[in-house]
């Protein structure tokens, strides 16, 4: 049976730390899916489009990673897409509660689907997308922070 992990985020934009777990959940996983979240509630910069067309560039380089956006519950999406497992990054304490809260409730909806984390490389352990975000407002350098193909598309956004 192949082994298909769901990976879900706002990735508001993506960064290297996302990256960095994709691909090591790539060596892991048959098939790793990025699910790409419509419906946050945090006013995202990016349409769904280029964050799902930004993701796909990035890993395109990747065979075993697919890309596609949700809208509605986590284990709706896990369940179309005939996974099992959900991947999510863990970077510091301050992430541990709220992930772990995500998790429990997560397995209530569905006792089937086990959530997996890892560790961020600590070279990332500092990075969020809305740090990223701020960042590009200020014209700041975003080399290291993102995938350098994206970086003009972030900075085109706060011309
Ligand atoms: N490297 C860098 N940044 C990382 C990271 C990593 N490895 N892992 C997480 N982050 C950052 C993100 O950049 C983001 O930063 P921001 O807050 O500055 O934007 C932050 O951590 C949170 O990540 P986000 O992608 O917003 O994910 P989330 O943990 O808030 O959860 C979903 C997003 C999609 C998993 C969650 O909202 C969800 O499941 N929604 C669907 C509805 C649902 O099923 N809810 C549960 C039952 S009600």
């Amino acid at each position: 049976m192949e082994r298909i992990a769901v990976y879900p985020g706002s990735f508001d934009p993506i960064t290297n730390g996302h990256l960095d777990i994709i691909r090591r959940a790539s060596r892991i996983y048959d098939k790793v899916i990025v699910g790409v979240l419509c419906n946050g509630g945090k006013n995202p910069v990016f349409t769904p489009e280029e964050r799902v067309c930004m993701i796909r560039s990035v890993t395109s380089d990747i065979q075993n990673v697919e890309v596609d956006s949700f809208t509605g519950l986590l284990v709706e999406f896990v369940k179309a897409k005939n996974a099992a497992v959900i991947i999510k990054g863990l970077r510091t304490v301050a992430d541990f509660e709220y992930e772990f809260q995500m998790a429990l409730l997560n397995k209530a909806l569905n006792p089937e689907y086990e959530t997996m984390f890892m560790m961020t490389d600590t070279k990332y352990s500092y990075i969020s997308s809305s740090m990223v975000k701020e960042l590009a407002g200020f014209k700041g350098d975003l080399t290291g922070l993102v995938p350098a193909s994206i970086i003009n598309k972030i900075q085109e956004k706060y011309k």
